[in-house]
């Protein structure tokens, strides 16, 4: 019977030059994996806690010694000797060591880091991939990306307020396809940007970081670039927001800095309306605070039978507060972020309660990443059809895309969704 041998963890650095957990599993086969945690800027509130260890004399305040040695004593402790293949048991037992609700006593970047690690080294003893390890014959469906290739918000030093403008290769039929469309576009937009004197200096998930005059310009040019690509916008490529907009809160409502004004839900909503109507908008994620939930209602009740409306902030990938939102009728989408939650496993029962209610599932970095690409094999692994990881810049955001161009060549019958996605 194979076990786990050894459990160890060290600290690393994110895409953003902070720490943040490696943790690493070795079976009784000899099998040795390891996984890197990543890490959020613009987080949910009620995100599971990421545990730092607020010494300012180590990386301002920013270590994770602490989680490191929750690893290597408690969590290792638990787990040696335990079987690598029950990944629900693992997670359960992490669940067990800590008595709060949110990991806040051995971080949720301890926990995650393990419980990747352990998925990995099962599979990896069992010599199959992730993606089928964890999905089974099941995976099959190469996700859409979403490709973020103008930052803004609190991604960028700009003068953007939304955070994220996307492209999203429909029309195609492959995802390498789909991928390669999307880098001609970012580098037709770089042209572009260049050509009307704006900085391409880029943001933190890879995209371009112009101080555009208002937050429609950022759609103008992209669209253009999609044009000077070849493709048609809309119905090859199309455009996704997020919006993140728990960031915008102020008193009385939403500050809107470069267009200098504060406006209320239903004027923002009111807004997205006219956007939707004027450019090919597929997708708007975060459109409002994660606390406005009468204000979710309003925007899904106007938007969600034309576009996909997908909660992040607002559902933090927890299957309790998803739930509150299927009953009262709040988005039709998630945005799914293991670290929002925890466990490997706590992940594929929040996927699993939205696809049984026909949420869409939109796989998803952090802004802070590694090169570690888990969340290629698990958008695969979970089916979700989409998978939001940055531009087409920056090796960390690059190692998912690749990944997924690999495991694209194994699933020799892996089916693109694109367009089909958004057909109702
Ligand atoms: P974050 O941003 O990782 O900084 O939270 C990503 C997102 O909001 O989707
Ligand atoms: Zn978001």
């Amino acid at each position: 019977m194979i076990y786990i041998d050894d459990i160890s963890a060290m600290e690393v650095m994110d895409s953003r030059g902070n720490p943040t957990v490696k943790a690493t599993v070795t079976l009784s086969d000899g099998t040795k994996e390891s996984a890197i945690v990543p890490s959020g800027a613009s987080t949910g509130k009620r995100e599971a806690l990421e545990l730092r260890d607020n010494d300012k004399t180590r990386y301002l305040g920013k270590g994770v010694l602490t989680a490191v040695e929750n690893i290597n004593n408690d969590i290792a402790d638990e787990l040696m000797g335990m079987s690598p293949f029950n990944q629900a048991m693992i997670d359960a037992a992490m669940k067990g060591l800590d008595s709060t609700s949110n990991y806040a006593s051995l971080g949720a970047n301890a926990v995650l880091g393990v419980s990747m690690a352990v998925a990995r080294a099962a599979a990896k003893s069992l010599d199959i991939p992730l993606y089928r390890y964890l999905g089974g014959a099941n995976a099959m469906i190469m996700p859409t990306p979403m490709l973020n290739i103008i930052n803004g918000g609190s991604h960028a030093d700009n003068s953007v307020d939304f955070q994220e403008y996307m492209i999203m290769p429909l029309k195609f039929e492959s995802f390498s396809d789909a991928l390669r469309a999307s880098s001609e576009v970012y580098h037709n937009l770089k042209a572009i940007l260049t050509e009307q004197n704006h900085s391409t200096s880029l943001g933190d998930e890879g995209g371009f970081a112009p101080n555009l005059s208002s937050n429609e310009e950022p759609i103008i040019v992209i669209l253009e670039a999609i044009k000077k690509a070849g493709y048609i916008p809309g119905k090859d490529i199309a455009i996704a927001l997020d919006v993140a907009a728990s960031e915008l809160v102020t008193d009385g409502g939403y500050r809107l800095e470069s267009e200098n004004k504060t406006v209320s839900s239903q004027e923002l909503i009111a807004y997205y309306e006219s956007l939707c109507e004027k450019y090919p908008i597929v997708s708007i994620e975060d459109g409002l605070s994660e606390d406005d939930w009468d204000g979710w209602e309003l925007l899904t009740q106007r938007l969600a039978d034309k576009i996909q409306i997908v909660g992040d902030d607002l559902f933090v990938t927890n299957a309790n507060i998803l739930n509150e939102g299927i009953e009262k009728n709040i988005a039709n989408a998630i945005l799914i972020k293991p670290n929002q939650i925890g466990t490997v496993s706590e992940t594929m029962l929040t996927v699993r309660l939205a696809q049984r209610n026909g949420y869409k599932c939109v796989m998803s970095h952090r802004s802070g990443e590694s090169e570690d690409a888990f969340i290629a094999d698990f958008a695969v692994a979970l089916n979700c059809g989409e998978i939001k990881t940055g531009s087409t810049a920056r090796s960390e955001r690059i190692a998912k895309y690749n990944r997924l161009l690999e495991i694209q060549s194994e699933i020799v019958y892996g089916q693109y969704l694109g367009a089909t996605l958004f057909k109702s």
